[in-house]
């Protein structure tokens, strides 16, 4: 067990009280990143080296149930998950923070995603976030959100601000112990916004993006001159959403992914995320874009489509993009 990690967690559950149950019960929306996160001042504790801006994506995320048990047993989307695999030996690592906190050798869990698991649709943020805040339900410790938030980074950086629905900020802090780095809510609420997620290769990666991560900052040429733009993404993409302005809010979010993916391309040996699907897709939306239509895309760690639009385009995006699966981030099962 890291040392560093578990005097984090403890330093956290340190005032927590204590009302155990039989099962934890969770839900966490997995979210996009507007302003992305990328690359870390600390690879230990999850901390980055830029803020990041999120939107979370309502009721499309993971459930989490679990229970004390005497060894580690996970089951994903109701399959039984092989200890041996990279997946279980990081859940493993991570729940040994715990295992003391909660009384308990092992645990077994439960976890149903609705979104495709590792195909940069931020499985690892709605599914760390759930494991959190189940932790949370099964204890009893009544921890904050930005206890929460604090916990569910060390798990995946981007599971920080799947603690919350809307808008989210991950502001990146400056300490050494990690404690001013946790995610909070914007408090806007935007019912016409719309995201549609165009699927255009729903494999596992081939590279997870914490490796990739780690050899961008070490290889990359152009990683020096992100962190700065990205702050300048990210206090513009701040004020855009406080006054709910599309254009302002989509085209910095479109030049943010695009400019951390030119900087991943940068790396060596060579990591590029999109495929040429990916590219004609970012093509079409620009041609959307010069016929009047208000739309803008990101791309995260995979080869997906996001875009981001108003509901009066809703027609027009159904149009054009036959599979799409839209997502209304406000919606009312949302609430
Ligand atoms: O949280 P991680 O380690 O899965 O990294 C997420 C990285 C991006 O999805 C590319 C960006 C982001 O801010 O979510």
């Amino acid at each position: 067990m890291n040392d560093i990690q578990y005097q984090f967690v403890k330093k956290i559950l340190s005032s927590s009280s204590h009302s155990a149950k039989e099962v934890g019960r969770a839900f966490a929306p997995s979210n996009i990143a507007l302003c992305k996160y990328w690359g870390k001042r600390d690879e230990v504790l999850n901390l980055p080296f830029n803020s990041s801006i999120s939107i979370s994506l309502g009721n499309k995320g993971s459930f989490t149930e679990i229970k004390r048990s005497n060894k580690d047993t996970f089951f994903l989307n109701d399959k039984i998950i092989d200890n041996e695999t990279a997946f279980s030996c990081r859940l493993s690592k991570f729940l040994d923070l715990f295992r003391s906190h909660c009384r308990a050798p092992g645990f077994e869990i439960r976890t149903t995603n609705n979104i495709p698991t590792s195909a940069g649709l931020a499985s690892s943020a709605s599914g760390f976030a759930a494991l959190v805040l189940a932790l949370n339900d099964l204890t009893g410790w009544e921890l904050s959100k930005k206890e929460l938030s604090l916990l569910a980074r060390l798990g995946s950086g981007s599971a920080s601000r799947s603690i919350y629905n809307g808008f989210v900020i991950w502001n990146a802090g400056k300490n050494y112990d990690g404690l001013d780095s946790y995610s909070q809510l914007i408090n806007v609420n935007w019912p016409e916004i719309r995201v549609g997620i165009i699927k255009i290769d729903e494999s596992e990666k081939k590279i997870s993006s914490r490796e990739a991560m780690k050899r961008c900052v070490t290889t990359s040429k152009k990683y020096n001159s992100w962190p700065s733009i990205a702050e300048e993404h990210f206090r513009k993409i701040q004020n855009s959403i406080i006054d709910k302005d599309i254009d302002i809010l989509g085209s910095t979010a479109e030049k943010n992914a695009l400019k951390m993916h030119e900087v991943i391309r940068d790396t060596i040996p060579i990591i590029d995320f999109f495929t040429s699907e990916t590219y004609e897709c970012l093509k079409q939306i620009k041609r959307l874009r010069k016929n009047n239509v208000t739309v803008y895309a990101t791309v995260d760690a995979g080869p997906n489509v996001k875009i981001l639009f108003l509901e009066n385009e809703l027609k027009e995006i159904c149009k054009e993009f036959k599979e799409i699966e839209i997502i209304n981030p406000f919606g009312e099962a949302n609430a």
